[in-house]
């Protein structure tokens, strides 16, 4: 039986065991996906530890999305860029390979679950750090026609645009400069988190805008709740997110395609 665990700090709340569990009943894989809490100082030493006792992959998840980053001896494109690996196996080498799947995640659950296309749009996203490096390169991938990215501090949303610089012109704003409507608006910040919404101008939101919260929860999320109130067409939360980039670390694993559409069923269900 092949083992895989999440690896994070804390983790002892992660819905990653339950989704590769029913990922691998409905494909037939043999294996077995656990939880692993890593000490805040030793997390190369607890992924060490996993591989060396046969360990065949893992998901990274906070706060070591990063460290793997850094430890890892092979990045797929989308990893280097991400500046953060979230899935990690041996390749025949047994060289350590790192990727990461939440942009692919993102991409997959607008397009496909939610019917939502990216090419040819116009798309706000919000906020500057960690979420949202590690998203730009798959949706720049899907040609929408103009990205802005608006950030409480401006400064580390010019350093974003111009670290994609070479695959697309983005513009970088603060919340209060905005004055256009958007496609479609994705808040990648963290604001959720603490139930607070960034201080968007009512001009970002049309009838026909649709909100993505990367963040998910059993209620409507406050950024959600307030897209629903300035009238957006569509809100629609991270929970799908989590599973398409969880099928999608299952394929670098397995090589076989879970089906998530009963899967997001059953966990939100759960929630
Ligand atoms: P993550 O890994 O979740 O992206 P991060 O790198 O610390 O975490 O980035 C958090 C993002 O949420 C940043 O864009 C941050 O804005 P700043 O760069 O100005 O700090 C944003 N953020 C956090 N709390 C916020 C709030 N209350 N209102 C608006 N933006 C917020």
């Amino acid at each position: 039986t092949d083992q895989y665990a999440v690896v994070g700090n804390p983790i002892a709340h992660s819905k990653s065991p339950a989704i590769h569990q029913r990922f691998a009943a409905q494909t037939n894989q043999d294996l077995t996906y656990n939880t692993l809490l890593a000490p805040l100082d030793a997390f190369e030493q607890t992924v060490k530890d996993f591989f060396a006792q046969g360990g065949k992959g893992l998901n990274v998840t906070v706060p070591f999305k990063q460290n793997a980053w850094h430890y890892a001896q092979q990045l797929t494109d989308a990893a280097k860029r991400a500046g953060a690996v979230n899935t990690l196996w041996l390749d025949q080498e047994n060289q350590l390979c790192g990727d990461n799947t939440d942009g692919v995640g993102l991409v997959t659950d607008l397009e496909i679950n939610q019917q939502v296309v990216l090419k040819n749009k116009k798309i706000l996203i919000l906020g500057a750090g960690g979420a949202v490096r590690g998203v730009l390169e798959p949706i720049i991938s899907k040609q929408p026609a103009k990205i802005t990215i608006a950030n409480r501090t401006v400064a580390k949303a010019d350093k974003l645009a111009d670290d994609f610089a070479d695959l697309m012109a983005m513009e970088a704003a603060n919340f209060s400069a905005l004055s256009e409507t958007f496609d479609i608006i994705i808040n990648g910040t963290s604001a959720s988190l603490h139930g607070d919404i960034p201080p968007l101008p009512d001009v970002v939101i049309g009838p026909q805008t649709i909100c993505y919260d990367m963040m998910y929860s059993a209620e409507a999320t406050a950024f959600n709740q307030w897209a629903k109130q300035k009238g957006s067409q569509k809100q629609i939360d991270g929970l799908g997110m989590l599973l398409e980039q969880a099928a999608a670390a299952f394929y670098i694993w397995r090589g076989v395609n879970p089906t998530t559409k009963n899967v997001i069923e059953k966990i939100r269900h759960e929630l």
